[in-house]
Protein backbone atom coordinates (compact mmCIF):
# COMPACT_ATOMS: atom_id res chain seq x y z
CA UNK A 1 0.00 0.00 0.00
CA UNK A 2 1.37 3.42 -0.89
CA UNK A 3 0.87 6.09 1.91
CA UNK A 4 0.72 9.45 0.07
CA UNK A 5 1.37 12.38 2.80
CA UNK A 6 -0.17 15.74 2.24
CA UNK A 7 2.54 18.39 1.77
CA UNK A 8 2.09 20.03 5.39
CA UNK A 9 2.43 16.59 6.93
CA UNK A 10 5.68 15.38 5.36
CA UNK A 11 7.21 17.45 8.40
CA UNK A 12 5.82 17.25 11.91
CA UNK A 13 7.09 19.37 14.92
CA UNK A 14 6.44 20.19 19.02
CA UNK A 15 7.53 22.28 21.04
CA UNK A 16 8.34 21.21 24.99
CA UNK A 17 9.98 23.16 27.91
CA UNK A 18 11.68 25.52 25.04
CA UNK A 19 12.61 22.80 22.73
CA UNK A 20 11.09 22.51 19.24
CA UNK A 21 11.00 18.88 18.46
CA UNK A 22 11.17 19.15 14.46
CA UNK A 23 11.07 15.53 12.28
CA UNK A 24 11.27 14.43 8.73
CA UNK A 25 8.18 12.79 8.45
CA UNK A 26 7.81 10.02 5.54
CA UNK A 27 9.12 6.62 7.27
CA UNK A 28 7.69 4.51 5.11
CA UNK A 29 9.97 6.41 2.52
CA UNK A 30 12.72 6.54 4.83
CA UNK A 31 12.11 10.29 5.40
CA UNK A 32 13.90 10.99 2.27
CA UNK A 33 13.38 14.49 0.64
CA UNK A 34 11.26 15.52 -1.92
CA UNK A 35 10.29 19.06 -3.07
CA UNK A 36 7.34 18.66 -1.14
CA UNK A 37 9.41 17.94 2.00
CA UNK A 38 11.92 20.76 1.35
CA UNK A 39 9.19 22.70 1.22
CA UNK A 40 7.09 22.41 3.94
CA UNK A 41 10.74 22.18 6.11
CA UNK A 42 11.00 26.08 5.25
CA UNK A 43 7.48 26.65 6.26
CA UNK A 44 8.24 24.87 9.44
CA UNK A 45 11.66 26.72 10.05
CA UNK A 46 10.49 29.88 9.77
CA UNK A 47 7.37 29.86 11.78
CA UNK A 48 9.67 28.61 14.56
CA UNK A 49 12.67 30.68 14.23
CA UNK A 50 11.44 33.69 16.21
CA UNK A 51 9.01 32.43 18.76
CA UNK A 52 10.07 32.78 22.42
CA UNK A 53 8.83 29.78 23.35
CA UNK A 54 11.33 28.05 20.94
CA UNK A 55 15.55 28.30 22.71
CA UNK A 56 17.04 25.40 20.55
CA UNK A 57 15.67 23.40 17.50
CA UNK A 58 16.35 19.58 17.46
CA UNK A 59 16.05 18.17 13.65
CA UNK A 60 15.06 14.59 13.92
CA UNK A 61 13.16 11.75 12.05
CA UNK A 62 10.19 9.78 12.41
CA UNK A 63 11.07 5.65 12.28
CA UNK A 64 13.78 3.87 11.03
CA UNK A 65 15.75 7.06 9.29
CA UNK A 66 17.36 10.30 9.93
CA UNK A 67 17.04 10.80 6.35
CA UNK A 68 17.85 8.85 3.38
CA UNK A 69 18.72 12.23 1.15
CA UNK A 70 17.29 13.42 -1.86
CA UNK A 71 14.16 11.43 -2.85
CA UNK A 72 15.28 9.90 -6.48
CA UNK A 73 11.77 9.91 -7.97
CA UNK A 74 10.49 13.04 -6.64
CA UNK A 75 13.83 15.18 -6.84
CA UNK A 76 15.33 13.79 -9.66
CA UNK A 77 13.21 12.08 -11.94
CA UNK A 78 10.23 14.12 -11.90
CA UNK A 79 11.75 17.29 -11.81
CA UNK A 80 14.37 16.18 -14.70
CA UNK A 81 11.07 15.11 -17.01
CA UNK A 82 10.07 18.56 -16.02
CA UNK A 83 13.16 20.14 -17.51
CA UNK A 84 15.57 22.59 -16.27
CA UNK A 85 13.54 25.04 -14.86
CA UNK A 86 12.01 22.32 -12.63
CA UNK A 87 15.09 20.98 -11.24
CA UNK A 88 16.57 24.30 -10.67
CA UNK A 89 13.84 25.10 -8.59
CA UNK A 90 13.77 21.79 -6.39
CA UNK A 91 17.49 22.82 -5.97
CA UNK A 92 16.67 26.37 -4.56
CA UNK A 93 14.01 24.56 -2.38
CA UNK A 94 16.47 22.01 -0.78
CA UNK A 95 19.65 24.20 -0.60
CA UNK A 96 17.22 26.93 0.16
CA UNK A 97 16.17 25.45 3.79
CA UNK A 98 19.78 23.76 4.45
CA UNK A 99 20.81 27.86 4.13
CA UNK A 100 18.52 29.18 6.36
CA UNK A 101 19.21 26.26 9.00
CA UNK A 102 23.01 27.27 8.97
CA UNK A 103 22.16 30.75 9.72
CA UNK A 104 19.64 29.75 12.06
CA UNK A 105 18.71 32.47 15.14
CA UNK A 106 18.46 29.44 17.38
CA UNK A 107 20.99 26.98 18.91
CA UNK A 108 20.35 23.61 16.18
CA UNK A 109 20.94 20.01 17.20
CA UNK A 110 20.84 17.11 14.47
CA UNK A 111 19.73 13.85 16.23
CA UNK A 112 20.72 11.61 13.64
CA UNK A 113 18.52 8.46 14.67
CA UNK A 114 19.04 5.87 11.97
CA UNK A 115 19.64 6.11 8.14
CA UNK A 116 21.77 9.49 6.72
CA UNK A 117 22.66 9.27 3.40
CA UNK A 118 23.70 11.60 0.58
CA UNK A 119 21.33 15.12 0.20
CA UNK A 120 21.37 14.55 4.10
CA UNK A 121 24.96 16.04 5.05
CA UNK A 122 23.24 19.16 4.25
CA UNK A 123 20.74 19.62 7.01
CA UNK A 124 23.22 17.69 8.94
CA UNK A 125 26.20 19.90 8.22
CA UNK A 126 23.57 23.04 9.10
CA UNK A 127 22.99 22.20 12.20
CA UNK A 128 25.24 23.59 14.71
CA UNK A 129 25.57 20.02 16.85
CA UNK A 130 25.02 16.55 16.04
CA UNK A 131 24.36 13.42 17.75
CA UNK A 132 24.15 10.11 16.37
CA UNK A 133 22.47 6.75 17.67
CA UNK A 134 25.09 4.33 17.79
CA UNK A 135 23.01 2.34 15.29
CA UNK A 136 22.57 4.86 12.73
CA UNK A 137 23.89 4.33 9.55
CA UNK A 138 25.23 7.61 7.07
CA UNK A 139 26.82 7.07 4.11
CA UNK A 140 27.92 9.14 0.89
CA UNK A 141 25.77 6.23 -1.64
CA UNK A 142 26.02 8.66 -4.78
CA UNK A 143 28.60 6.66 -6.07
CA UNK A 144 26.73 3.63 -5.97
CA UNK A 145 23.69 4.59 -8.23
CA UNK A 146 26.18 6.76 -10.47
CA UNK A 147 26.41 10.61 -9.36
CA UNK A 148 28.49 12.35 -7.63
CA UNK A 149 28.43 13.56 -3.94
CA UNK A 150 26.77 16.93 -5.05
CA UNK A 151 24.07 19.32 -2.78
CA UNK A 152 27.06 20.03 -0.95
CA UNK A 153 27.54 16.61 0.30
CA UNK A 154 31.75 16.45 -1.15
CA UNK A 155 31.44 19.91 0.66
CA UNK A 156 30.49 18.51 4.07
CA UNK A 157 32.28 15.77 3.87
CA UNK A 158 35.95 17.73 3.05
CA UNK A 159 34.91 20.05 5.65
CA UNK A 160 33.95 17.70 8.68
CA UNK A 161 36.58 14.81 7.86
CA UNK A 162 39.97 14.24 7.43
CA UNK A 163 40.88 13.96 3.36
CA UNK A 164 41.44 10.47 3.32
CA UNK A 165 38.39 9.68 5.24
CA UNK A 166 36.30 11.77 3.22
CA UNK A 167 37.90 10.26 -0.06
CA UNK A 168 37.61 6.80 1.02
CA UNK A 169 34.16 7.88 1.92
CA UNK A 170 32.96 9.28 -1.26
CA UNK A 171 34.98 6.86 -2.92
CA UNK A 172 33.91 3.74 -1.37
CA UNK A 173 29.93 3.92 -1.04
CA UNK A 174 30.37 1.91 2.44
CA UNK A 175 28.46 3.14 5.25
CA UNK A 176 29.73 4.12 8.87
CA UNK A 177 27.74 3.32 11.83
CA UNK A 178 27.25 6.27 14.42
CA UNK A 179 30.09 5.57 16.45
CA UNK A 180 32.83 5.70 13.76
CA UNK A 181 30.63 8.66 12.63
CA UNK A 182 31.43 10.29 15.95
CA UNK A 183 35.10 9.06 15.31
CA UNK A 184 35.50 10.30 12.24
CA UNK A 185 34.41 13.86 13.67
CA UNK A 186 30.74 13.57 11.35
CA UNK A 187 29.08 14.22 14.82
CA UNK A 188 30.03 15.02 18.09
CA UNK A 189 28.62 12.12 19.64
CA UNK A 190 27.27 8.87 19.48
CA UNK A 191 24.89 6.46 21.80
CA UNK A 192 22.81 3.81 21.83
CA UNK A 193 19.28 4.39 20.33
CA UNK A 194 17.38 4.26 23.63
CA UNK A 195 19.50 7.26 24.90
CA UNK A 196 20.14 9.23 22.35
CA UNK A 197 17.03 11.85 23.05
CA UNK A 198 18.12 11.76 26.98
CA UNK A 199 21.22 13.29 25.93
CA UNK A 200 20.32 15.89 22.91
CA UNK A 201 17.82 16.68 25.98
CA UNK A 202 20.23 17.08 28.17
CA UNK A 203 22.92 19.45 26.15
CA UNK A 204 19.98 21.50 24.86
CA UNK A 205 19.23 22.11 28.60
CA UNK A 206 22.18 23.57 28.56
CA UNK A 207 22.48 25.68 26.25
CA UNK A 208 18.57 26.89 27.12
CA UNK A 209 20.52 28.43 30.18
CA UNK A 210 23.24 30.50 27.97
CA UNK A 211 22.69 34.33 26.75
CA UNK A 212 20.63 33.35 23.32
CA UNK A 213 22.64 36.38 21.72
CA UNK A 214 26.22 35.00 22.67
CA UNK A 215 25.04 31.85 20.88
CA UNK A 216 23.87 33.52 18.04
CA UNK A 217 26.83 35.60 17.96
CA UNK A 218 29.21 32.73 18.47
CA UNK A 219 27.43 29.97 16.20
CA UNK A 220 28.26 32.87 13.29
CA UNK A 221 31.18 32.79 14.52
CA UNK A 222 32.54 29.96 14.62
CA UNK A 223 31.15 28.97 10.27
CA UNK A 224 32.48 32.36 9.27
CA UNK A 225 36.31 32.08 10.63
CA UNK A 226 36.35 28.46 9.32
CA UNK A 227 36.52 30.59 5.86
CA UNK A 228 38.55 33.40 6.79
CA UNK A 229 42.51 34.39 7.07
CA UNK A 230 43.67 35.11 11.01
CA UNK A 231 43.65 38.87 10.47
CA UNK A 232 40.11 38.52 8.83
CA UNK A 233 38.34 36.68 11.51
CA UNK A 234 40.40 38.59 14.00
CA UNK A 235 38.45 41.71 12.73
CA UNK A 236 35.25 40.50 11.90
CA UNK A 237 35.18 39.35 15.70
CA UNK A 238 35.35 42.18 17.00
CA UNK A 239 32.59 44.10 14.82
CA UNK A 240 30.63 40.88 15.78
CA UNK A 241 31.41 41.13 19.71
CA UNK A 242 30.29 45.05 19.16
CA UNK A 243 27.15 44.21 17.58
CA UNK A 244 26.12 41.77 19.94
CA UNK A 245 27.17 44.14 22.72
CA UNK A 246 24.78 47.23 21.19
CA UNK A 247 21.69 43.76 20.80
CA UNK A 248 22.53 42.75 24.51
CA UNK A 249 24.60 45.12 26.54
CA UNK A 250 22.34 44.04 29.90
CA UNK A 251 23.41 40.27 29.19
CA UNK A 252 27.27 40.87 29.02
CA UNK A 253 26.96 43.28 31.94
CA UNK A 254 24.97 40.69 33.96
CA UNK A 255 27.47 38.23 33.47
CA UNK A 256 30.33 40.13 34.58
CA UNK A 257 28.67 41.57 37.53
CA UNK A 258 27.71 38.48 38.99
CA UNK A 259 31.53 36.89 38.67
CA UNK A 260 33.41 40.12 39.47
CA UNK A 261 31.03 41.38 41.65
CA UNK A 262 28.37 39.16 43.77
CA UNK A 263 31.13 36.11 42.88
CA UNK A 264 28.49 33.73 42.42
CA UNK A 265 29.78 32.11 39.53
CA UNK A 266 33.09 31.35 37.76
CA UNK A 267 32.65 31.61 33.69
CA UNK A 268 34.98 29.10 33.09
CA UNK A 269 33.39 26.75 35.29
CA UNK A 270 29.86 27.49 33.91
CA UNK A 271 27.28 30.36 32.74
CA UNK A 272 25.94 33.28 34.87
CA UNK A 273 22.00 32.87 36.01
CA UNK A 274 20.46 34.55 33.42
CA UNK A 275 16.80 35.00 35.01
CA UNK A 276 18.91 37.94 37.55
N1 LIG B 1 14.52 8.11 -2.84
C1 LIG B 1 13.33 7.59 -3.19
N2 LIG B 1 12.75 6.59 -2.52
C2 LIG B 1 13.38 6.11 -1.44
C3 LIG B 1 14.62 6.61 -1.01
C4 LIG B 1 15.20 7.66 -1.76
N3 LIG B 1 16.37 8.23 -1.42
N4 LIG B 1 15.01 5.93 0.08
C5 LIG B 1 14.03 5.04 0.34
N5 LIG B 1 13.05 5.16 -0.57
C6 LIG B 1 11.78 4.39 -0.66
C7 LIG B 1 11.98 3.03 -1.26
O1 LIG B 1 11.97 3.10 -2.68
C8 LIG B 1 10.77 2.30 -0.71
O2 LIG B 1 9.64 2.70 -1.44
P1 LIG B 1 8.40 1.66 -1.73
O3 LIG B 1 7.91 1.26 -0.37
O4 LIG B 1 7.44 2.46 -2.51
O5 LIG B 1 9.03 0.51 -2.45
C9 LIG B 1 10.64 2.89 0.69
O6 LIG B 1 11.31 4.13 0.65
C10 LIG B 1 11.26 2.06 1.77
O7 LIG B 1 12.60 1.81 1.39
P2 LIG B 1 13.29 0.37 1.53
O8 LIG B 1 14.46 0.38 0.64
O9 LIG B 1 12.28 -0.72 1.35
O10 LIG B 1 13.71 0.44 3.09
P3 LIG B 1 14.85 -0.36 3.85
O11 LIG B 1 14.62 -0.05 5.30
O12 LIG B 1 14.89 -1.77 3.43
O13 LIG B 1 16.23 0.32 3.39
C11 LIG B 1 17.62 2.24 2.91
C12 LIG B 1 16.54 1.60 3.81
C13 LIG B 1 18.94 1.46 3.07
C14 LIG B 1 17.75 3.67 3.37
C15 LIG B 1 17.18 2.14 1.41
O14 LIG B 1 15.85 2.63 1.30
C16 LIG B 1 18.05 2.97 0.50
O15 LIG B 1 19.09 2.51 0.11
N6 LIG B 1 17.62 4.20 0.14
C17 LIG B 1 18.37 5.05 -0.72
C18 LIG B 1 19.51 5.74 0.05
C19 LIG B 1 20.28 6.64 -0.90
O16 LIG B 1 21.23 6.20 -1.52
N7 LIG B 1 19.85 7.89 -1.01
C20 LIG B 1 20.32 8.80 -2.01
C21 LIG B 1 21.59 9.43 -1.57
S1 LIG B 1 22.27 10.42 -2.86
C22 LIG B 1 21.51 11.90 -2.75
O17 LIG B 1 20.82 12.19 -1.78
C23 LIG B 1 21.79 12.94 -3.78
Amino acid sequence: MSIEHAEQDTVTFRVEGKIAWVRFHRPEKRNCMSPKLNRQMMRVLEQLEFREDVGVLVLTGEGTAWSAGMDLKEYFRETEAAGLGAMRNAQREAYGWWRRLRWYQKPTIAMVNGWCFGGGYGPLFACDLAFAADEAMFGLSEVNWGILPGGGASKVATELLSFRNAMYHAMMGENIDGKTAAAWGLVNESHPLDKLEARVTAVANVLLKKNPVALKATKDAVRRAREMTYDNAEDYLIRAQEAANSFDNHGRKEGMRQFIDDKTYKPGLGAYEKSR
